[in-house]
């Protein structure tokens, strides 16, 4: 796992870099999309140095790693919304290749996995990470060898995510989520976390033992992970 520490705006120019590289080296490359206030820095880079002609998406396809059950992608809540808003407007990629699970339809969950699969499988996976140490929606206790499914969320994770809603009652009870497999099969991965609110999480993860208890720690053992942190996030390290 290689760590990078610097300020939230240099860690979102940096971690834009790798996209630019990725890219010109193959440009019609597999994304894995997050959602969450974390990427936020990283998709307005993206969209500036598409403006800019440094990188472009017009060849690559997306798809991203969760969404909440109930929301259909014209909810502005929905993840769905929140990627065409904060990035896909933006830049230069085709709307049709860019995927988020189904939130309504949740039967067909398992085929998001073999779509990734016959597209070629994700080379940059992006994660956030949740106060538990979720990624995507994998809370603590999802099994390692886990696809795409259906998960009811935390009362915390509703708690925290309520913020975005006009009450905690209306944040949905459940999401669909690529599991820890997806996740893992990607063929890098960045993920990001910003604030001392992650500072405790971001220890465990990387130097706590490999437990589903935190999801994330899993990533200990991917060979190409980068993980971005700004100074309050890697204070406990
Ligand atoms: C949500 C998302 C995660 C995200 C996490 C952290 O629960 N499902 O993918 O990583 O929140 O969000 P934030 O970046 O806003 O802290």
């Amino acid at each position: 796992m290689k760590i990078i520490i610097d300020n939230e705006e240099n860690i979102a120019r940096r971690a834009a870099q790798r996209y630019v590289e990725l890219l010109r080296e193959k440009p019609d490359a597999i994304l894995g999309g997050a959602t969450g206030s974390t990427p936020l820095g990283l998709y307005a880079e993206l969209a500036r140095l598409c403006k800019a002609g440094e990188i472009s998406f017009a060849r690559a396809r997306s798809f991203n790693l969760d969404e909440y059950v109930g929301l259909d992608g014209s909810h502005d809540q929905s993840y769905r919304y929140f990627m065409n808003e904060n990035l896909f407007k933006h830049i230069d990629i085709d709307l049709a290749n860019t995927r988020v699970p189904d939130g309504i339809n949740t039967a067909i969950a398992a085929e998001y996995d073999r779509e990734i699969e016959a597209a070629g499988g994700i080379d940059l996976q992006l994660l956030g990470i949740g106060v538990d140490g979720h990624i995507g929606f994998n809370e603590p206790g999802t099994p390692w060898d886990s696809v795409t499914h259906v998960v009811e969320l935390t009362e915390n994770t509703r708690e925290v995510n309520s913020r975005f809603f006009a009450s905690l009652d209306e944040v949905p009870t459940h999401a669909v989520t690529m599991g820890i497999k997806t996740v893992m099969n990607a063929r890098s991965i960045i993920l990001m976390a910003i604030g001392k609110s992650k500072a405790e999480i971001v220890r465990a993860f990387i130097q706590g033992p490999v437990t589903t208890e935190v999801p994330a720690s899993i990533l200990q053992l991917h060979p190409a992970v980068e993980v971005y942190l700004d100074p309050e996030a890697a204070a406990l390290l």
